[in-house]
């Protein structure tokens, strides 16, 4: 009988072990985890980001630089990255000066350039191995793309595992901090108290108030002229807040029918703070 408890007792413990290693993580428990940010920016949005997370964890990190750097124009830097593609290849990036292998949690950072990460870091991903590794991609953007980049980098990487990322627009960095100390908070790398929202509701056709807040959020983006069709909201920020999730047709001429990621019909995700004028937050095309 004596026997018997034990065997129980023991039974209990594996799976009260088995479900807390699945919640904390295995990077909080026992041995610290060994850590690198590795970013590449253009014009440092991503890299402050990099290095919120890297100082927030005390994380090791480095920054990608090419063998020869992109213009500083907006346009040569397009011009150069349509002749790159037609001709098959991405830029020489240098050599790391940390190794990969010593790490167990690598965070990839990147602004996203063409609907994915900017090119420096397809080159990365064709010369590291992130197998077995605990990978989470961070980005910045003009209206979205973490999404779309997230399936690109485990289609590149198929044996890492990937987490949850974290994106932000470039018209947005004031909110970094925050953002990132959250961010941080909920996949487990750090301690702190974080926002976990409740999920949002089945979606109905907009109001006509609604269909103001899609339109005062997404008005002055040139990038985006979307008609909000469908809406969900939810409470944010202690009450503070709301956070709106949009269907809407995304009306721009130059949607390509050919690229089956630029389907017509978007989500857009958008904020409004008490006192403060709706924004977006991003696009998931
Ligand atoms: C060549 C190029 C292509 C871009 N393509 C996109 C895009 O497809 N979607 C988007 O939301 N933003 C796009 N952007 C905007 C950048 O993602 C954004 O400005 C980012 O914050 C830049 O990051 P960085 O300062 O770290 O270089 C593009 C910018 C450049 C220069």
């Amino acid at each position: 009988m004596k026997i018997l408890k034990l065997l129980m007792l023991a039974a209990v413990v594996m799976i009260v072990a088995t479900s807390c290693s699945h919640n904390s993580m295995r990077v909080k428990r026992g041995k610290a985890p060994k850590m690198l940010v590795l970013y590449y920016s253009q014009t440092s949005n991503t890299k402050t980001v990099a290095q919120e997370i890297a100082t927030r964890l005390h994380a090791d990190i480095e920054e990608i630089t090419l063998v020869e750097p992109y213009d500083t124009a907006f346009q040569a830097t397009i011009d150069r990255c349509k002749a790159d593609r037609e001709k098959g290849i991405t830029p020489d990036i240098n050599p790391l000066k940390n190794n990969v292998a010593d790490y167990d949690v690598v965070f990839i950072g990147y602004p996203i350039w063409f609907g994915t990460y900017a090119p420096p870091i397809a080159t990365l991903l064709d010369k590291i191995d992130l197998s077995g590794k605990t990978v989470v991609p961070f980005c910045t953007f003009g209206s979205g793309g973490l999404e779309s980049s997230v399936k690109d980098l485990a289609a590149r990487q198929p044996e890492a595992t990937i987490r949850q990322g974290y994106g932000v627009r470039a018209a947005r960095m004031d909110a970094v901090p925050k953002e990132v100390e959250d961010f941080l908070a909920r996949n487990f790398f750090a301690d702190g108290k974080f926002d976990m929202p409740e999920p949002f509701p089945e979606q109905h056709p907009v109001s006509a108030d609604e269909a103001a807040i899609f339109d005062a959020a997404v008005n002055g983006y040139p990038m985006l002229n979307a008609k909000a069709t469908a809406v969900a909201s939810r409470t944010i920020l202690d009450g503070d807040g709301t956070e709106y999730l949009f269907t809407a047709q995304d009306m721009r001429q130059d949607v390509n029918p050919s690229d089956s990621r630029l389907t017509s019909e978007i989500q857009v995700y958008v904020i409004v703070e008490k006192g403060k004028s709706p924004e977006f937050t991003k696009v998931v095309r």
